[in-house]
């Protein structure tokens, strides 16, 4: 059976990113763990504090749901957030900082952790806002960037890619298009 792992990363159970991941989930033939970034849904993950406990130790020592980011255990890395200011919103950094165990690990204690290759879900919505007008285009580059950098750390291959971009006019629960696209990966991924 295959596993999913979810980082979730906006800030509504049931808004329009969460309206996909249930597509996702609904088509996933699998395990599925989901980790809720936004602090007032779950404790979620916290930045790197530089406690250079990962100069003395493998892996990283806070004790969070990294961890289970970290532990391998799953075949599909799925990312599920609203765009925020063009980028990934904060929370999501926090798990960008948390790699920086991978750097202390190799340089001090001459450890590098090798994941598993897996498949990388990308699942962005976005809309509504003043950044989406500025920006044009680019409005999701950098987002997908951001993603990008954690499946690539995680070993990742980040070939299904879904994006809902007008969820101001165009809820994305109603975004029927994207939604089927959703459900055929998830039926491919479950194999
Ligand atoms: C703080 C904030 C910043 C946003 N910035 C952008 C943006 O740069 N580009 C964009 O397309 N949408 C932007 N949006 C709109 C959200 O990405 C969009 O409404 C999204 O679908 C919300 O997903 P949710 O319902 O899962 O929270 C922003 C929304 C908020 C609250």
């Amino acid at each position: 059976m295959k596993k999913a792992l979810i980082i979730f990363c906006s800030p509504h159970r049931q808004g329009n990113t969460a309206s996909l991941v249930e597509v996702f989930k609904k088509h996933f033939d699998g395990g599925i763990t989901q980790i809720d970034l936004f602090p007032h849904l779950s404790k979620g993950i916290s930045p790197c504090i530089d406690c250079k406990g990962c100069k003395n130790k493998v892996g990283c020592v806070l004790s969070d749901d990294f961890a289970k980011i970290i532990s391998d255990d799953y075949d599909v890395l799925v990312i599920a957030s609203p765009i925020y200011m063009s980028n990934m919103p904060p929370p999501f950094w926090n798990i960008i900082s948390r790699f920086n165990f991978t750097f202390s690990n190799r340089i001090y204690l001459k450890q590098s952790k090798t994941f598993k290759e897996k498949e990388g879900v990308l699942i962005l919505t976005g809309g509504g806002s003043e950044c989406k007008k500025l920006m044009g285009k680019t409005n999701e580059d950098e987002a997908i960037k951001q993603a990008n950098y954690v499946f690539a750390k995680l070993n990742a291959r980040p070939n299904h890619i879904y994006l809902s971009l007008q969820t101001d006019t165009i809820p994305a629960s109603q975004d029927e298009e994207i939604k089927e696209k959703i459900k055929e990966g998830a039926i491919e991924l479950s194999h």
